[in-house]
């Protein structure tokens, strides 16, 4: 017997990762889908590197109008995409795939396009959804755009990367790259002067006051984690906003740090379900209704517990 609301109508979406039983896209992307009342769902799926081109494959087959894709996949996917788009290509890591047709009149269309039979040449495209979202994030939560911002990045990982290369190419102002290890925080560095020349970018920390410092490390993950920065040398009353990119435990210590110094403060959620919006866009072709995944999202990594 089908389950309400699923039937041999039934589109499909999902998330490709190892491991992934934590993921809250799922939420996000269902709870976006009953509410403009589509028959669309979003499953998880626990797939090894090994076999992520055989899963992509079969997905393009079987119908799927688009897959996320979180660790470790996002650089393997990069060289088995048919296309990239500029924002995969931007990034170097491919975050959302959509699976399009071919039209009689030769143009590609997302899957969504075609009504019932599915066209017999398909292809699959890879974007990159994860910088954009950190922008709606910020906007959302702290209601800042990039342009013109002094700014701090804590991390030179594959979202230190990211979030100083944005910050960057919006137009910040200034951007210092802070790392453990300094050579890949140097290397951001390098990459986001030649890319983004207008940006100042540094590798200490500063002497006047930020108006954002973002953290892309993994410190605060783990309750006994130390601040993510050298509180010997900086102090966050030069800080005018925090964004924490992680989002559990919903208040790090850095938060709480950053709160008691009058710091505005916000987590990472905003972030993920920023793109996951923009996934939901680029597959449904309809505007991802973020408060409500974020909403989403929220009760499936908070419960009931108070988060503020
Ligand atoms: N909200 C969202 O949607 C979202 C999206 C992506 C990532 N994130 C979060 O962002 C964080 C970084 O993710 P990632 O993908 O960039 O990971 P990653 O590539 O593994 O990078 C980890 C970063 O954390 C630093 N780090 C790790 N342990 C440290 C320690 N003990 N002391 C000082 N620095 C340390 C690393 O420094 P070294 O270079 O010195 O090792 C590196 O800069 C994670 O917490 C992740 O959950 C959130």
């Amino acid at each position: 017997m089908n389950e309400p609301g699923i039937n041999a109508s039934t589109r499909v979406c999902g998330v490709f990762g190892w491991p992934i039983r934590h993921s809250a896209s799922p939420a996000m992307h269902n709870a976006a889908f009953g509410g403009y009342g589509m028959n669309w769902k979003y499953l998880a799926f626990e797939v090894r590197p090994e076999k992520l081109r055989e899963a992509l494959l079969g997905a393009r087959s079987m119908g799927f109008m688009g897959v996320n894709l979180t660790l470790p996949h996002k650089l393997l996917a990069m060289e088995m995409m048919d296309v990239l788009d500029g924002t995969a290509l931007e990034w170097g890591a491919v975050n959302t795939v959509r699976f399009e047709g071919r039209a009689p009149d030769g143009s590609w269309h997302p899957l969504a396009g075609f009504d019932q039979n599915h066209p017999l040449e398909l292809r699959a495209q890879g974007f990159n959804t994860d910088a954009a979202g950190l922008e709606m994030g910020l906007r959302e939560d702290l209601q800042l755009g990039m342009a013109g911002l002094k700014v701090i990045v804590l991390g030179a990982g594959g979202a230190g990367r990211m979030a100083a290369l944005k910050c960057a190419s919006a137009g910040a102002q200034r951007v210092h790259v802070i790392n453990r290890t300094t050579a890949r925080a140097a290397e951001v560095a390098v990459e986001a002067a030649r890319r983004f020349p207008s940006a100042t970018i540094k590798m200490d920390y500063p002497s006047d006051s930020v108006d954002l410092l973002i953290n892309a490390t993994s410190l605060g993950l783990n309750p006994g984690d130390e601040l993510p920065f050298d509180s010997s040398v900086f102090s966050l009353s030069r800080v005018g906003a925090v964004y924490d990119m992680i989002y559990k435990p919903a208040e790090t210590r850095l938060i709480a740090a950053a709160k008691k110094a009058g710091c505005r403060t916000a987590n990472g959620i905003s972030m993920l379900a920023g793109q996951g919006a923009l996934a939901f866009e680029l597959w449904t072709g309809r505007p991802g209704p973020l408060i409500q995944m974020k909403r989403a999202a929220e009760q499936m990594i908070y419960g009931n517990e108070c988060h503020f």
